[in-house]
């Protein structure tokens, strides 16, 4: 990537827009290299994944962080997108996104999968770095703008934006799991958070469950009227509440994944795993709502009591380092280590190691091509909010053959209904459901695939940004 400074589209020297999106992160981050120079790398995660063709299209401006500490840096343009950077302090990244975003809201979220802390300084943090972001943004906006605020870390924006801009249209859109009610009432700043968020003209989220979860508790907590998905708040305003379940760029993920060059790489990583009959593929951010260690052993014990033949099939899992300071995260990876370990060096043989493992991020051609190297994709979270791996994995088999084994508990599942569902926490079920995902019939294979990539190219991202924005301009929506 080559930044530029940014073209003004103003007179003023503060470059503004009619469409901004704000996300804690920015498409890229930031990165140190080892002879101290820095370059720019595509952030993590799914939002940038499905976002990024989004504004592509739009040509707006994306406030976020640069994914570096103490470092102010200038808005700058980048393929069109207008970049602009808001500063975090090394004390902000811990309190604010490591501990709020990431060891408060993450879990709490995520149905307390981990246990959820909760500490004053770092809300006090949350609430000064949304307020910076509402800042930068209410600085970018031209007048009337739409403003569309993405996800947990920025939960507080739109109550904020508004009360300075007024005339601008707020998006927000939360994607990750929206939590039942009983566990979101544990949240010392619970109405807040709901006051933050109807902030907001329209409020999405991935399933109509987590819509009608955040409804109810607005009634219950702040009893404000409601009717459906609206809600009346009392100085007059009227929000939405509704569900856009998120998708990625099908046609893109499919026409890089029947490119020759990815056919090719394909099938070298297929020679190179030894050639055999079935490749077994998991690809997550290395996260302890991903079910990681379930998989691993489900699939080891399969090898070990000799329902599956190692000469037969392998397992590659590639997990992605992600929040790598946060403790949850440091015992998770070492937990994955030593299970991956002991599993390979009990059932092992020399150069065939039932399980590969790839703690490292890939780019996405790469990923493309694992996707058409593996038979069975293996997507098995604890809890979700979408899961756009598992439909990345179905626009990338053209051949209308493979099979995707996928939660019950992520987002997607709602969607996906001809996967093979599991529940990850049933070892025995999710073997058998691995199993049945390797011996069903190429028939029976090939039906499900189809209507999957139905599903997937008939709901792409555009889709869901035209769905979310349509609604969001018009008031009776
Ligand atoms: C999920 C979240 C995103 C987040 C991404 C990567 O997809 O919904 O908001 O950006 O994970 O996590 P990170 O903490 O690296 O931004």
């Amino acid at each position: 990537m080559n930044p530029k400074p940014p073209k003004a589209k103003t007179t003023s020297d503060t470059p503004t827009a009619s469409f901004v999106v704000v996300a804690n992160r920015l498409p890229v981050d930031r990165i140190e290299n080892e002879d101290g120079s820095t370059d720019w790398r595509t952030s993590p995660g799914g939002l940038v994944t499905a976002l990024e063709p989004v504004m592509r299209k739009n040509e707006g401006a994306w406030v976020g962080w640069h994914g570096a500490p103490d470092e102010v840096l200038q808005p700058f343009e980048d393929a069109g997108i207008l970049l602009v950077p808001v500063p975090l302090s090394a004390e902000e990244v811990e309190e604010y996104y490591e501990g709020f975003s990431n060891a408060t809201l993450w879990p709490l979220y995520h149905d307390v999968v981990a246990h959820p802390e909760f500490h004053r300084e770092w809300w006090d943090a949350y609430v000064r770095v949304n307020q910076r972001f509402a800042d930068q943004t209410a600085a970018v906006a031209e007048q009337g703008a739409v403003v569309w605020v993405q996800d947990y870390q920025l939960q507080l924006v739109p109550q904020m934006l508004r009360a300075q801009r007024p005339d601008l249209k707020i998006g927000f859109f939360l994607h990750i799991p929206f939590p039942p009610t009983e566990l979101y009432q544990q949240l010392p700043w619970r109405n807040q958070i709901l006051e933050g968020l109807l902030g907001a003209d329209l409020v999405g989220f991935q399933l109509p469950g987590g819509a009608q979860n955040f409804v109810r508790l607005v009634r219950q907590r702040l009893h404000y009227q409601t009717h459906r998905d609206r809600i009346n708040t009392p100085e007059g305003r009227t929000v939405l509440a509704r569900a856009y379940p998120i998708s990625i760029d099908s046609q893109g993920m499919a026409d890089l994944a029947t490119s020759p060059a990815i056919e090719a790489r394909a099938a070298e990583i297929r020679r190179d795993l030894g050639d055999p009959k079935f490749v077994f593929l998991g690809v997550d951010r290395l996260d302890y709502t991903k079910g990681l260690p379930e998989r691993v052993q489900a699939f080891g014990e399969l090898v070990s009591d000799g329902s599956l033949d190692p000469e037969e099939a392998v397992f590659v899992q590639v997990a992605t380092p992600s929040r790598e300071r946060v403790d949850q995260y440091r015992i998770l990876r070492d937990d994955i280590d030593r299970l991956v370990g002991r599993i390979n060096g009990d059932i092992g043989r020399i150069g065939r190691p039932p399980i590969t493992y790839l703690h490292s991020s890939y780019p996405k051609d790469e990923m493309a091509a694992l996707y058409r190297a593996a038979d069975v994709m293996v997507v098995t979270p604890l809890r979700d909010g979408m899961n756009l791996v598992a439909k990345e994995y179905v626009a990338c088999r053209p051949n209308e053959d493979g099979a995707l084994v996928l939660s019950e508990f992520a987002g997607a599942a709602k969607e996906l209904r001809q996967a093979y569902l599991v529940n990850p926490y049933d070892i025995d079920g999710m073997k058998g459901r691995l199993l049945e995902a390797m011996n069903d019939s190429p028939r029976s294979k090939t039906r499900r695939m189809r209507i999957l990539r139905r599903q997937v190219f008939d709901n792409d991202i555009d889709r869901w940004a035209t769905l979310f924005l349509d609604d969001l301009a018009s008031p009776t929506a």
